[in-house]
């Protein structure tokens, strides 16, 4: 592939606060929110310092969901921000997504919701016209995907897959034929060509296959329809993840996805790609910078991860909420037990085999530790360590459940190990890092 560099920042779900959110509902909803929504701006423009004092790069690719949703102040302070990079000597490149448009917007003020003007799908490209749109050689009208030429000899095919009135999260025959079309004519004018989409085409953990909006639908035909036309690299988002994939095509072509996770929340991460002459593709990842606020002496990096991890633990205890009869008490059993149970005493309710290293760990606070470690990616539960074999343990003393469960949840006529996949999903067993990698390409 030829020479380029660039970096990749994702999912900036950026509120504006000019539209003033706060209050009880604003707070409430903060306990389970994965953004930092209040400080997003300062967040962003922090990393943007960082991209600006770095002169060897001036591409900045965006992959979707650049506002919190939808709401027209917020795309009008992005778009100041986005000016300001441009301003400095960068080229800018975004794809829009489901995030960037809604009629209804509103931010979460008082006790409810307060309306705000929204942003109309179709007035994103003129809004954005100086951030790739405006240098496209190839437009695809109904969902807004396009090509750019990126630098001399190299196009950027950026599919949208999160367009209104489109098939959600997916990649039809209509839009398919489009890039093949664009991927000869890449071929004929001598061009290499890799891919930017919102949604992951390959799933960033195992588990996520069965999750249907974590990657796009029909995901190994689209992964195997750009390996055979030529694209050996897809960059994505949407999953707030960091993780990176290959798939192998029947034809034993490879598609490397690199998801990267959103930038205002944990794992709060960007990238930087670099793509040599001898084409050796070198990943780079970065934590967010020191953004202005008083984090009461933590690094942005642990006052993230933290918030991350309690709002987990909270999500489980929502879910643990409500229920009829005897499911109410169940719930409210569990939720006691969720609460106040460490590590030792869940292995003991199941009569597991304990052991010293996590069993005095409050239960809740593991959980939230394996949330966070499977989004920041590199997850450290591998074979033979303690909460392998805690996560392992649990999945074996339940296998009955899971044998019944398969048949059901497998998607391919390979047979489902449920058991495996939840293994490899807590464990980064692929032989590369997430954050930091090299490649060679084609
Ligand atoms: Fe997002
Ligand atoms: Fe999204």
């Amino acid at each position: 592939m030829t020479p380029v560099s660039f970096y990749l920042v994702t999912d900036t779900h950026y509120l504006n606060n000019i539209l003033e959110p706060g209050g009880e509902a604003f707070e409430k909803n903060m306990v389970t929110e994965q953004f930092f929504v209040k400080e997003s701006g300062d967040i962003i423009s922090s990393v943007f310092n960082k991209i600006i004092e770095d002169k060897e790069t001036d591409i900045v690719i965006l992959p979707g969901d650049l506002v919190k949703n939808g709401e027209k102040e917020s795309h009008n302070g992005f778009i100041k921000e986005l000016y300001r990079l441009k301003d400095n000597g960068k080229r800018v490149y975004v794809i829009t997504a489901g995030h960037d448009y809604n009629d209804n917007a509103y931010v979460l003020k008082g006790d409810g919701r307060a309306p705000v003007e929204g942003t109309d799908y179709n007035a994103l490209c003129e809004m954005y016209r100086d951030f790739g749109y405006g240098a496209a050689i190839a437009f695809d009208e109904p969902t807004h995907s396009y090509v750019a030429e990126i630098a001399e000899g190299v196009r950027m095919l950026a599919i949208h897959c999160d367009s209104k009135d489109q098939p959600k999260g997916a990649m039809d025959d209509r839009l398919m034929s489009w890039a093949k079309e664009q991927l000869d004519k890449a071929k004929e004018d001598n061009c290499s060509v890799f891919a930017a989409c919102h949604y992951p085409v390959i799933p960033s953990v195992p588990a996520f296959d069965l999750v249907g909006d974590a990657k796009i639908k029909d995901w190994r035909k689209v992964a195997s329809f750009l390996a055979d036309n030529g694209v050996e690299l897809v960059l994505t988002g949407h999953m707030h993840i960091q993780s990176i994939n290959e798939f192998y095509s029947e034809k034993g072509n490879r598609l490397i996805d690199i998801c990267t996770s959103a930038l205002v929340g944990s794992p709060a991460k960007y990238r930087k790609i670099t793509i040599d002459e001898n084409s050796v593709m070198k990943v780079e990842t970065f934590d967010v910078p020191d953004f202005g606020w008083d984090l009461n002496g933590l690094t942005p990096q642990e006052y993230f991860d933290n918030h991350f991890a309690i709002s987990v633990a909270a999500r489980i205890r929502g879910a643990l909420d409500g229920g009829d009869g005897i499911v109410k008490h169940l719930k409210s059993f569990g939720k006691s037990r969720f609460d106040n149970i460490t590590v030792g005493g869940f292995k003991r309710l199941l009569c597991l085999k304990r052991d010293k290293e996590l069993d005095r760990k409050k239960l809740s606070d593991f959980v939230g530790e394996v949330a966070v470690s499977i989004f920041t990616g590199d997850m450290p539960y591998v074979e033979g360590t303690p909460g392998y074999n805690f996560i392992a343990g649990i999945l074996d003393r339940f296998s009955f459940v899971l044998k019944k469960v398969e048949p059901k949840l497998g998607k391919t006529d390979e047979k489902l190990d449920l058991r495996c996949m939840l293994l490899n999903t807590i464990g980064n067993n692929k032989g590369f890092s997430d954050n930091n990698a090299e490649f060679s390409l084609k």
